[in-house]
């Protein structure tokens, strides 16, 4: 049975690794011609020579998402080699542990950068050249945190909350124009995420619960993308504890305060 990601052109940012890498490979299965993004360019030809064995087409462009020339230079690649875009993920980006008030602002600058300014200059480009179109599927991955702040985490669940604000407003704004906007909300996911975010953060980081695979998210995303719809949660308790914590602030925060550590101890705890 032919793949209904067969022949669609999908671009990615953040694919030299984890979720963006694995995304990938399970798109280069089902046929799709892919365009890759992220900084570490020798990473990228990895990923892509797994892409070309599978037997799908692909392009990789060395592409930091906190330029937005950089950004529309991926679409642009994608349009001339391909003709079109039928899928872009905003997928890049990283994490760090601190507390809200302790944050270096260097810091704080380049996580909304890269995550948040990042993840719309993907969605701007691809949302002017997508309603020409006529037609295309915009994916922003976020986290479960985009509704719920978690102690040690603000800055990076501000930019993931940002990031579901925009799909939110953006999914209504393009309503009917033929471009759907969906958001991905993974749970703790084994990549490289905790290894970056715990070389930032000058101390150990770890994800808490449940761990699932970068490939398990990644055939959820194929799915995704064959049958759009508002929101992906790949672990599905996950969503319901989130909206939980939205109905419960102050019991959540009491609960959160005594049992979560997901992101390793603080510097003076
Ligand atoms: N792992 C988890 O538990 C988890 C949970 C929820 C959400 N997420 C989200 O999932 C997404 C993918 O993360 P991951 O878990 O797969 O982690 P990862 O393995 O560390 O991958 C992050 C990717 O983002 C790229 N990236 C980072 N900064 C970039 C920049 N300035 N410009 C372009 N690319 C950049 C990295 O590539 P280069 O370094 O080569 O640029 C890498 O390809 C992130 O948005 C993350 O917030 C992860």
């Amino acid at each position: 049975m032919v793949s209904q990601t067969a022949g669609k052109v999908v671009v990615i940012t953040g694919a030299s690794s984890g979720i963006g890498a694995a995304t990938a490979e399970a798109l280069a299965k089902g046929g799709a011609k892919l365009v890759l993004g992220a900084r570490r360019l020798d990473k990228l030809q990895a990923v892509a020579s797994r892409v070309t064995e599978l037997g799908g087409q692909v392009e990789v462009m060395a592409c930091d998402v906190g330029s937005r020339d950089q950004v529309q230079a991926l679409m642009t690649l994608a349009q001339s080699r391909f003709g079109r875009v039928d899928v872009a993920i905003a997928n890049a980006g990283f994490g760090f542990t601190s507390r809200v008030h302790e944050v270096a602002e260097a810091q704080m600058e380049e996580i909304w950068r890269v995550n948040l300014l990042g993840t719309w200059y993907l969605m701007a480009a691809a949302g002017s050249l997508m309603l020409q179109q006529r037609q295309g599927h915009i994916i922003a991955v976020s986290s479960v945190v985009a509704r719920r702040g978690l102690p040690g985490m603000g800055p990076y669940c501000m930019t993931k909350a940002g990031q579901l604000s925009l799909v939110e407003a953006m999914r209504v704004e393009l309503r009917a124009s033929g471009v759907y906007v969906s958001s991905v909300h993974p749970g703790y996911t084994q990549t490289e995420f905790f290894q970056q975010a715990s070389r930032r953060s000058g101390r150990t980081v770890r994800g808490g619960g449940k761990i699932q695979s970068a490939e398990v998210v990644a055939r959820k995303i194929c799915s995704l993308i064959q049958h759009p719809r508002p929101e992906l949660w790949p672990m599905k308790m996950l969503r319901w504890a989130m909206l939980l914590t939205a109905m419960m602030p102050g019991i959540s925060d009491a609960a959160i305060a005594k049992t979560m550590r997901p992101y390793g101890r603080l510097p003076r705890d």
